[in-house]
């Protein structure tokens, strides 16, 4: 049997994608391993979203040169953002590699690709327009929770963004696909699907006829019932409305946990990032949704030292982040990317100052973390147990909240994807503790 080693780099997108690729090799008789002296095909799929993840992958990459010296007969693939964005330029810069195969419908195409590759080096990186398709397995590590793809591209252009570029248009998959791949994992067990796209309150506009993402969750809500939890990533301030606000709601499936990444606390970045909403916009969005649902958690990213990013723009997340008072927030160093308008900008920040802000900002999270993690202590949670979150040798259980909070707890044996009640005696920024008071 041959075997395969993946190495994925990257967002939810990709680990999905690598889920795929998993179950189309399955087909053709690999199995997965990890150890990669004994792999017959190694495909890192790889990030293009700040530099930092691209080297990664390069050096990464660059670890198997060796290996392939010794066994010439083993392939070598790339896939991914990076391979969409580098397409077979990738081929001519590493001898040693054998196959570059982009996004979407492209990844389909790995097991033909792999029958030209025994003889030659071969790429498929034109814009990918199509979608996986949806009659193969995905290889699932998890038997309690899922990513469930709902959507692939994006059609924003934000100035700093390479996803557009890298994932091209935005297209959604038709519900009734979604609903059936919802329905299997119900059938198996699984109690909770996130929903995935790179702004999924978009789902839907250009199907025929059109759907919203409020009309798809109701949908979903009325297949699971209570049986299941139901998240989703990642929402785009712009495309919350009314709708989808109050169908948040009223779906007692849907976790009331949104993730919406701000960027910037300045209007005037925000215009030059071509977001698309004001400050004042994004926060009333927020108010709107905490009105509606009163336990909602709402998390973010950041970006620090966009070009042009003065001390008053800076200070202006940083107020942002305590009016909002985020549960938690993702921040990152803005890196220039190939192609895109932000990188021509003439006012770069120095790499230093983006470190100091960085810093300023995951400071200040932790501060707010820590205070909403206070404010649990007391409470008893509904917890999903989740063996991967539980430190070793800690002889505690682990799992998230309906929030998404990790959540440490002693006071009883748990099997993994069940929902547990949990009191929370203790709080650090990052995560929550406290004891085990019934399993459901
Ligand atoms: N579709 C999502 C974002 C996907 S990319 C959205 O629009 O919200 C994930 C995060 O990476 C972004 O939210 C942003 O904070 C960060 N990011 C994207 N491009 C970046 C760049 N060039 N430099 C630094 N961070 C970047
Ligand atoms: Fe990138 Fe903007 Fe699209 Fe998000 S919405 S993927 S940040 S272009
Ligand atoms: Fe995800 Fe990186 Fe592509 S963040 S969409 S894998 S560029």
């Amino acid at each position: 049997m041959p075997k395969l080693k993946l190495v994925t780099f990257g967002c939810q997108a990709n680990e999905l994608d690598s889920a795929r690729i998993a179950g189309l090799l399955a087909l053709e008789g690999y199995a997965l391993t990890e150890d990669e002296r004994e792999a017959d095909l190694i495909i890192l799929n790889g990030c293009s979203i700040r530099d930092k993840a691209e080297q990664k992958l390069y050096s990464r990459l660059g670890s198997f040169q060796a290996l392939k010296a010794r066994r010439p007969g083993m392939r070598i693939g790339v896939a991914g953002c990076l391979a969409q964005r580098e397409g077979e330029s990738l081929l001519r810069r590493f001898s040693y590699l054998d196959l570059v195969v982009g996004n979407g419908e492209h990844l389909a195409e790995i097991p033909q690709l792999l029958q030209v590759a025994a003889n030659r080096p071969v790429a498929a990186t034109g814009e990918p327009a199509g979608l996986f398709p949806t009659d193969v397995e995905i290889h699932r590590e998890s038997r309690f929770r899922a990513w469930v793809g709902i959507m692939e591209g994006c059609d924003n252009f934000c100035a700093f963004c390479v996803v557009p570029f890298t994932r091209g248009r935005e297209r959604s998959r038709p519900p009734d696909d979604i609903l059936r791949e919802v329905a299997v994992l119900q059938e198996r067990g699984y109690r909770e699907i996130t929903l995935l796209g790179q702004t999924v309150n978009s789902y839907g506009r250009k199907l025929d006829p059109p759907v919203s993402f409020a009309t798809l969750l109701r949908r979903i809500d009325r297949l699971v019932a209570k049986e299941m939890r139901v998240r989703f990533t990642t929402s785009h301030p712009k495309d919350v409305t009314t709708d989808l606000i109050e169908t948040l709601a009223s779906l007692p499936s849907v976790c009331e946990h949104v993730h919406l990444p701000v960027q910037a606390g300045a209007s005037r970045t925000l215009q030059r990032m071509e977001r698309g909403y004001t400050r004042e916009e994004y926060v009333k969005k927020v108010c709107a949704l905490r009105k509606a649902i009163p336990d909602l958690a709402v998390t973010t990213d950041i970006i620090v030292g966009f070009p042009g990013e003065s001390e008053s723009d800076f200070s202006d997340t940083l107020s942002l982040m305590c009016e909002v008072a985020f549960d938690a927030s993702f921040a990152f160093k803005f890196s220039p990317r190939p192609n895109t308008p932000a990188a021509l900008l003439t006012d770069q920040v120095p790499e230093s100052l983006q470190a100091q802000r960085l810093a300023q900002v995951l400071a200040l999270q932790d501060e707010l973390s820590l205070r909403k993690n206070l404010a649990m202590i007391g409470k008893t949670v509904e917890v999903l147990v989740d063996g991967d979150l539980s430190k070793r040798d800690s002889g505690l259980a682990a799992g998230r909240t309906r929030q998404n909070r990790i959540v440490h707890f002693g006071g009883g044996v748990v099997q993994e994807g069940i929902l547990a009640s949990v009191k929370i005696t203790e709080a650090t920024p990052h995560h929550v503790k406290g004891v085990l008071t019934a399993s459901l």
